[in-house]
């Protein structure tokens, strides 16, 4: 199993097909496939819309709490953990005999420990902490599954943005957005109120075709007793290669009007290695440089619930329709809002919707067609 954020379950399915992995089933909460430790170690390291890679040890009938904690004893986790090792159980219960999620991750958590210090003498230390091993438990209704998660801290912490700006989105979630806009790397690409950089540094990455996982130290896998390192580092090395460098790409102009963004958006841009293809500027969103030709314009404006004035920003989203007919013919404009009311304001019509969260804000990416004609 494969998790990812709301929405992404798309995006992600495509990706693991693109990995030649077959997906053999899915939820809104991500997708299921088969395959070894092996192939989670590449589809961790590669994977840019997942949050965890999880792989399954166990799936069983629990009614009760103590058909949990025997269940789970009869695994061979001496195999998984050694004595001192860390271990942290996360849980997602939806069962009429629980009512408290808290439980279940202590009987998982006994379960285990219980059965090492049996077979071995020593306790491992638990707590919440990811980078020891990660051991999720599913119960839904009668149903039990223990996985082990080979990400340990979710994917989507790629460890670039050391330089945090107003409301980021999650990189998960722009590198979702970014491959529901048809960016493959080819096409210029005009980002607009980048804030951070976010979306600039996953196109980036995109068009260098970068594994989402380069500057992550830590993998949920790694803890697992068994590890291979060498193995690990030849594969990890294999992909590197086989990923190359210095690729021809579109242009990625990346602009916000406040300067401490771009400031922090070029660091992480430099943080990610990728600073040397994006061409960062300061200045209002109107006066972005937009190539001649075609290609995509993303924007991701404020919505007025976290952050700024839904008054002033009405004549921001209107001004943002202007700019996008008047300025961007011939490009594929985008506008990510978790406001649906702003979002009118556009005052174009949206060819598609596609519906995403930001954590729990209910957005869609607005997709306008922008006909050729003459730029004014
Ligand atoms: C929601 S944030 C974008 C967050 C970004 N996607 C990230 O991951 O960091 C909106 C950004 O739009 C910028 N902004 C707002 N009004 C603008 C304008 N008129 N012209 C240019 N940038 C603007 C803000 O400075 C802010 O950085």
């Amino acid at each position: 199993m494969i998790t990812c954020g709301p929405g992404l379950r798309d995006p992600l399915a495509a990706e693991v097909e693109g990995m030649g992995f077959e997906v053999v089933d899915g939820s809104s909460g991500g997708v299921v496939t088969r395959g070894s430790i092996f192939d989670c170690m590449r589809l961790n390291f590669t994977l840019r819309t997942a949050y965890n890679v999880l792989f399954l040890m166990k799936e069983f009938r629990c009614g009760s709490d103590t058909s949990l904690y025997k269940q789970v004893s009869n695994l061979p986790w001496e195999n998984v953990i050694g004595p001192s090792g860390y271990l942290c159980v996360l849980s997602k219960v939806d069962t009429w005999t629980i009512d408290n999620s808290m439980y279940p991750n202590l009987k998982v958590k006994d379960a285990i420990v219980d059965r090492i210090s049996g077979k071995t003498g020593g306790r491992p230390d638990s707590g919440p902490e990811r980078h020891g091993v990660v051991v999720n438990l599913f119960w839904k209704k009668d149903k039990a599954w223990i996985y082990l998660n080979t990400s340990g801290v979710k994917l989507s912490d790629r460890n670039y943005r050391k330089m945090p700006h107003t409301a980021p989105l999650r990189e998960s979630l722009a590198a979702g957005l970014l491959m529901a806009s048809g960016f493959d790397g080819t096409q210029d690409i005009v980002l607009p109120m980048c804030g951070s950089g976010t979306l600039a540094i996953e196109a980036a990455m995109i068009a260098q075709n970068k594994p989402a996982g380069l500057l992550r130290t830590h993998f949920g896998f790694m803890a697992l007793k068994g590890y291979d390192e060498q193995k690990w580092k030849t594969l990890r090395r294999e992909i590197v290669q086989a990923a190359g460098n210095g690729w021809e790409t579109g242009r990625i102009i990346a602009t916000d009007r406040d300067p401490k963004a771009i400031e922090a958006a070029r660091q992480n841009a430099k943080t990610a290695g990728v600073d040397g293809f994006i061409e960062f500027g300061v200045c209002d969103f109107a006066e972005t440089e937009i190539p001649p030709g075609s290609g995509i314009v993303l924007m991701n404006p404020e919505y007025g619930l976290r952050l700024g004035e839904t008054g002033q920003l009405e004549k921001e989203y209107k001004r943002m329709g202007d700019f996008l007919k008047q300025k961007c013919a011939g490009y594929t404009g985008y506008i990510f809002t978790g406001n649906p009311g702003l979002a009118k304001k556009v005052g174009l019509k949206a060819s598609r919707r596609m519906e995403f969260f930001n954590g729990n804000i209910n957005c869609r990416l607005l997709k306008y067609e922008l006909y050729q004609g003459t730029r004014l």
